[in-house]
């Protein structure tokens, strides 16, 4: 609803300068803190669900914050999507830009079965980064990337362009600035 959503976005505050000069955080720390407002935030999400599905998916560190409540409401299974060296297993991954470096990211390759519906979840879509090279992972194992929620969209970013470019145009979010 409206009103879950307006509490979700007055319970994410402003951090200026943080974690360097000239950068607005936003800290979802309060969020998670209040009952209401953290309940609010994964109900939200639930209702952002396709009909179907398998497996939900969330990034490190943030994202398993969210997503693992989400799995365990739809009765699906969680899969994490890590930064390098924390998966024990065989894993595939994908590295994309920052604007100092690069970033790879990590999965089980034995995690999601080919045609498996996934939804993925994340806190912040702000460049697309992430959400991209998770849906790149998602796609090699031949898995079915049937939505993509997240908390909270840095419109200014246009992160949801550049997804669009590579072909993912299902991403729903909570609230937009
Ligand atoms: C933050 C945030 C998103 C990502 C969004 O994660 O939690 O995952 O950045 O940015 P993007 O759209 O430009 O990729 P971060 O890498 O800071 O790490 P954390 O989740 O472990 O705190
Ligand atoms: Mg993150």
């Amino acid at each position: 609803s409206q009103e879950r959503r307006s509490l979700v976005s007055s319970l994410i505050e402003d951090v200026p300068d943080f974690p360097k000069p000239g950068v607005m955080f936003k800290d979802i720390t309060p969020l998670l803190a209040s009952a209401r407002g953290f309940q609010a935030a994964v109900t939200e999400l639930v209702t952002t669900a396709p009909r179907h599905v398998d497996v939900v998916v969330g990034m490190e560190a943030r994202g398993f914050i969210f997503a693992a409540p989400v799995a365990l409401a739809l009765g699906a299974g969680f899969v994490p999507v890590r930064k390098p060296g924390k998966l024990p297993g065989d894993t595939i991954s994908h590295s994309f830009e920052l604007e100092y470096g690069h970033e790879t990211l990590t999965m089980h390759r034995d995690a999601i079965r080919p045609g498996a519906r996934v939804m993925v979840i994340d806190d912040v879509l702000a460049t697309g980064g992430t959400i991209g090279a998770t849906a790149e992972l998602i796609r090699e194992l031949g898995a079915e990337l049937a939505q993509v929620s997240v908390v909270m969209e840095l419109a200014f970013l246009d992160g949801r362009a550049r997804l669009a470019e590579r072909g993912i145009d299902n991403c729903t979010a909570l609230v937009t600035v």
